[in-house]
């Protein structure tokens, strides 16, 4: 047994209350001036005022006491909503969009999504997980301690089990925990263009029980939008996943509202993503149905397009959370104190609310409360260490990462602080 005593620490922490945090709750924060955190096998034993801490270490005192300088301490990042998992980069379709063509044109020609589907089908196994552990490797050391990971170019039976795979070995071969999503409707690959009914089916009957056999993936995801996935066709899908136990969610209404916000509160999926274009209505079903609402603006900036409406979320009720949604396409970022910083700048997220947005509320999104998303005695000693007196650092300090020490399971992972 290892005791580590963490001190001299401002310590931030949201509150867990055992559901998302919503409304005036996403900005409730408890935070500790002379903060100590007690680490012991890797979860947190005890969080707090120092004097109150060291109370509880008096008949076993801790193996080794850590002086972290009075910076700034805040639970790992949690990023619930990414596509890490590609072959190549889409470099000169990114100078397409910046030069006026939009993304979905992209896409309805062939490229976009299709692209990544033509470079990831002939990728080599081993490539493409060296690739993906670049890209998540970059991420932790930007401070994400927890990453969902989704398929979703392969958009055939073998591929996405190919790309499942490579994701549970980039799970085993990182200290972070790894969260496989199944995304095999993210596009209508171009054998089905003229029937995009018999790729639903084909995604229903083969790849979802393929996919169950694996056992690899823990969520189900379609891209609910215009030209790509219906309601209906939507619907389909998700239904058939829960049956085979997938817990479900979607990409909704990041173009037009097509009502992915309402299936998503009908579905009782875990998370709605996007978001940029949903009704009033449909947001207040979700926020009856608890549903969580991941907010990509690394998206909407590398879109180019208005920022979801954050704050009237919130207002209703809506459990928000933030992620990075990084991919080669829409947004090309591992970077969470960017989207932090967005979110805060753009989206008028209070730093206590975007600090809930990227740690509990993201737990949430992923069905990870229970062990990740705040510093309460018996999670995970998941923690970073920022070079900053409060989590507004992340929006304060533009376009730099402030995050100094990445600790996950009371192992330091990355960073440079000594
Ligand atoms: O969340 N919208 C669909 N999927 C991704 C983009 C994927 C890509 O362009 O490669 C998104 O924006
Ligand atoms: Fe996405």
């Amino acid at each position: 047994v290892t005791t580590t005593l963490y001190r001299n620490a401002r310590i931030f922490t949201p509150v867990d209350n055992g559901k998302p945090a919503a409304g005036k709750n996403q900005a409730k924060i408890t935070s500790w001036e002379n903060g100590a955190l007690l680490v012991k096998n890797g979860q947190i034993a005890a969080v707090g005022d120092d004097a109150d801490v060291r109370a509880q270490t008096v008949s076993h005192p801790p193996d080794q006491e850590v002086d972290l300088g009075g910076r700034c301490v805040i639970p790992g990042f949690v990023d619930p909503h990414t596509h890490m998992c590609f072959a190549e980069r889409r470099e000169a379709e990114f100078e397409q969009r910046i030069a006026g063509t939009p993304y979905m044109e992209i896409l309805a020609r062939g490229g976009g999504i299709l692209s990544s589907v033509r470079s990831i089908r002939a990728a080599d196994e081993d490539a493409l997980f060296a690739m993906t552990l670049r890209t998540v490797r970059t991420a932790m050391a930007l401070g994400t301690t927890t990453v969902e990971i989704k398929s979703g170019y392969g958009l055939d039976t073998t591929i996405e089990l190919k790309m499942l795979r490579v994701i549970a070995r980039v799970a085993e071969a990182v200290p972070a925990d790894v969260v496989p999503t199944f995304l095999g409707a993210h596009a209508i690959p171009q054998e089905f263009r003229e029937n995009s009914d018999a790729f639903v089916d084909l995604v229903v009957s083969e790849m979802l029980p393929a996919v169950a056999e694996q056992g690899i993936a823990r969520f189900c995801d379609v891209f609910c939008e215009t030209g790509v996935f219906s309601i209906e066709q939507t619907r389909r899908i998700l239904s058939a996943a829960k049956e085979v136990g997938l817990a479900v969610k979607l990409h909704a209404d990041e173009v037009n509202d097509l009502g992915g916000a309402g299936l998503a509160a009908e579905l009782s999926a875990v998370s709605a993503d996007h978001l940029l274009a949903s009704s009033p209505e449909n947001l207040a079903r979700m926020a009856e149905a608890g549903v969580v609402a991941n907010l990509l603006p690394a998206t909407a900036y590398s879109l180019r397009k208005p920022y979801a409406r954050a704050r009237d979320m919130i207002a209703a009720g809506v459990p928000v959370a933030l992620a990075t949604d990084c991919n080669p396409g829409s947004s090309y970022t591992e970077s969470m104190p960017f989207v932090v910083g967005l979110s805060v700048m753009a989206m008028h997220l209070t730093p206590a609310e975007a600090l809930t947005a990227a740690t509990l509320n993201a737990a949430y999104a992923l069905k990870l409360s229970d062990r990740v998303g705040s510093l309460d005695a018996e999670k995970q000693a998941d923690f970073l260490v920022l070079d900053g007196e409060s989590p507004a650092i992340l929006a304060y300090h533009a376009g730099v990462s402030p995050v100094v020490g990445i600790f996950k399971g009371g192992k330091k992972i990355a960073g440079n602080l000594e």
